[in-house]
């Protein structure tokens, strides 16, 4: 290919990806499979290392593009960034309506939109780039986040179409969304780290991670508010979002306008209902003055405009009785009390239970047994007990709460560290649930990835007392797994799960477990489960250490040279190895043929290219892989010298086909010729 035709191909793509971005990330309207998307990608990607001289900084490969900063530049707001002033009452929005009036006369209209519950941002434009992208800070200066919100993909680094202004800035709300935080919360569980009270709280540590991968990762998104400039050009706010909407920012669809404070009310009423339904907090909602004429009459005063007011939500609360308080145990040894309350319907969900986060909890609301409390629901997901309803108490009061000295499950003496607040059990690898949570985690997707063990299966063999732990699983038998049975009911969805070993069942889980015996050393590392060794340190740690070996005889202060591995991970990494279960442990799946090095074919292809097998081989690679994932087998392709394309046609060497592949690929290799190959003929090829 020519640089002409690279420059042409790269423009063609930079468009076409950019265009399926804004689908997915702004309009949440996605018209190509992930997979397709994937090869596009994967295509600008090749294209641009193939003619670096072609690679523009605001291409959408570049979006993870930002160093490791050491601190955040401050930087000066051209604009104040003001805060609302806010409202919990319809009387004072009258009296803002009036203020309103007496300033401007009757003939204008609101807009009304969403306060969204996160934090606030300026983002700046030239010449239709991304420019910079600051907090708030105090208001006259913020921190220079750039390089963090690049990665947030409903954030367009150019924009679309040509009728934007040289200069402007727009301000808008970073969140995150429910699904996102929590699956992070989930991760974070796992590993042993404190959750995010909230998904404003997530967003905002997320936003001030130094690592641009790292926040990449967080799935934020960005909501756009209000639009600042001089020139602008435009009469109204409502038209000046609209624009906005055009040239790729995320506008919310419930932004309308009203032409009385009236009107205003039901939207208010309106989205107090409909807020459960969104997939991000809000607070309340915003009034605005339309006309950026009027707007500018009003004016502001020092703390926030004249022209917009925040009505914010109550908090749902009520009370209700405290009927127990249990104590549970985590996958990780965290013991959290939970609150049993009397059923109560709050903000569109019936509350039966709440957390009561630690024993200092328990101990500011001086809670006692048969206590009412109050039970707070706001924008968060999780409710929360307020306060002891004092108003509700008869007589004399009963017991007060005690925390627990000792596990629920498994008796051990509890443990709470200097200056935490959680208490802890011990008993790693004798306390049932965190068997359990060990044994789940051991199998999972990124770990052994033996899926024929989810749904309860796991749970079951624990239960009947055939495993106690992961390196027992290699020792099931046919004979030992058929006719297993148990009822379980689960409490959630209020009905009862059978889980039964029937004949196809025993099979797959055998094959499952059989196939996880080739799984690559650094996922084993990630599923033996070392405190706070997740997915992408394992694979570090593989890839520095090589061997298991090597990794357990590195002391603390080598460990702590190692890229990414602080006080706190090398210190967990010495006390796993120093307990002899966990050597033994080690040493019982190596027995059982568990692959405790890397690969040296891993190893180089780590460093560079691995062999010319492959050489001038095209591959189509598509669908769901046993050993490896696709990006792996990509890299490998490429790493022996081949190479991968996105569609097949009569020059294609092989369709490398996975589970679940889609039936056109297969029929059009079939028309065309194009040899289909397994993994394992894959493999083969590499031998
Ligand atoms: S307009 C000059 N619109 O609420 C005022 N703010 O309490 C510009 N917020 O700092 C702000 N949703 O971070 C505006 N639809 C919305 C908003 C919104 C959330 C935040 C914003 C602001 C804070 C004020």
């Amino acid at each position: 290919m020519t640089k002409e035709e690279a420059k042409e191909k790269i423009a063609k793509l930079t468009q076409e990806i950019n265009s399926h971005n804004y689908n997915y990330y702004v309009l949440d309207k996605p018209v190509i499979s992930d997979y397709d998307f994937d090869m596009l990608l994967e295509e600008l990607i090749k294209l641009e290392k193939e003619f670096p001289e072609l690679l523009d900084k605001n291409s959408p490969s570049q979006r993870v593009g930002g160093e490791i900063t050491k601190v955040f530049r401050q930087v000066k707001h051209k604009y104040l960034m003001l805060s609302l002033g806010n409202t919990y009452s319809f009387e004072e929005l009258q009296e803002f309506d009036e203020r309103v009036r007496k300033a401007i006369g009757n003939d204008f209209e609101y807009v009304c939109e969403l306060k969204y519950d996160g934090l606030s941002i300026g983002l700046t434009y030239h010449n239709g780039v991304l420019a910079s992208a600051v907090t708030r800070g105090d208001g006259e200066q913020g921190d220079d986040v750039t390089a963090n919100v690049r990665t947030i993909k409903s954030i367009p680094l150019t924009l679309h179409g040509s009728d934007y202004p040289e200069d402007f800035e727009i301000r808008g709300e970073i969140i995150m969304p429910h699904k996102s935080f929590e699956k992070l919360n989930a991760e974070r569980e796992d590993l042993g780290e404190l959750p995010f009270a909230n998904p404003r709280n997530a967003a905002s540590g997320s936003l001030k991670m130094l690592d641009p991968k790292e926040v990449a990762k967080r799935e934020l998104d960005c909501y756009l508010y209000y639009l600042l400039g001089e020139n602008l050009h435009f009469n109204t706010h409502y038209e000046s979002l609209r624009k906005a909407k055009e040239w790729g920012f995320k506008i919310s669809g419930y932004m309308v306008r009203c032409s009385t404070i009236a009107e205003a009310y039901d939207y208010i009423n309106t989205l107090e209902q409909e807020r459960v339904k969104l997939d991000y907090d809000i607070d309340g909602v915003v009034i605005k003055v339309n006309s950026l004429h009027h707007q500018e009459m009003l004016g502001f005063t020092a703390k926030s405009p004249r022209w917009a007011i925040a009505y914010k939500f109550k908090a749902e609360r009520l009370s209700t009785k405290l009927l127990s308080v249990v104590f549970q145990v985590g996958r990780t040894g965290a013991v959290t009390p939970v609150a049993n309350l009397e059923p109560v319907q709050l903000a569109g969900t019936v509350v039966k239970r709440a957390t009561l986060h630690n024993a200092d909890q328990i101990e500011k609301l001086d809670l006692h047994d048969g206590d009412y409390v109050f039970v707070e629901k706001g924008g968060e997901i999780i409710p929360k007990i307020i306060s002891v309803d004092d108003s509700k108490r008869e007589g004399q009061r009963a017991g007060k709460i005690k925390y627990i000295t000792h596990c629920p499950e498994c008796g051990t003496e509890l443990i709470r560290k200097e200056g935490e607040a959680i208490h802890y059990c011990p008993n790693e690898n004798g306390c049932p649930p965190q068997i359990k949570g060990k044994l789940e985690h051991f199998i999972s997707r990124k770990a052994m990835n033996i899926d024929s063990l989810g749904e309860g299966k796991i749970e079951l063999l624990f239960d009947k007392g055939m495993v106690k732990s992961p390196a027992d699983l290699y020792d099931l038998t046919f004979d030992k797994l058929i006719g297993l049975e148990k009822t379980y009911f689960l409490e959630e969805q209020q009905k009862e799960r059978i889980v039964k070993f029937r004949e196809k069942t025993v099979e797959n889980i055998l094959k499952g477990i059989e196939n996880s015996r080739s799984v690559p050393f650094e996922r084993v590392l990630f599923a033996i489960g070392i405190r706070y060794v997740g997915e992408t340190l394992a694979r570090k740690l593989a890839y520095h250490y090589g061997t298991i070996h090597a990794l357990m005889n590195a002391g603390y202060d080598e460990l702590i040279n190692v890229e990414e591995v602080g006080s706190r991970i090398a210190e967990s990494i010495v006390t796993y190895f120093s307990n002899e279960r966990n050597v033994e442990f080690i040493q019982k799946l190596k027995d059982k043929g568990i692959c405790f090095e890397l690969d040296k074919d891993a190893m180089t292809a780590n460093s560079a290219k691995v062999s010319d097998k492959l050489q001038g081989k095209s591959f189509v690679v598509s669908g769901v892989f046993t050993n490896f994932s696709r990006d792996r087998i990509k890299k490998m392709i490429e790493e022996n010298g081949g190479k991968n394309v996105s569609a097949i046609s009569s020059k294609t060497d092989f369709l490398l086909a996975g589970e679940n592949m889609g039936p056109e690929k297969r029929k059009k290799a079939t028309t065309l010729n194009v040899p289909i190959i397994s993994e394992d003929d894959f493999l083969k090829l590499l031998e």
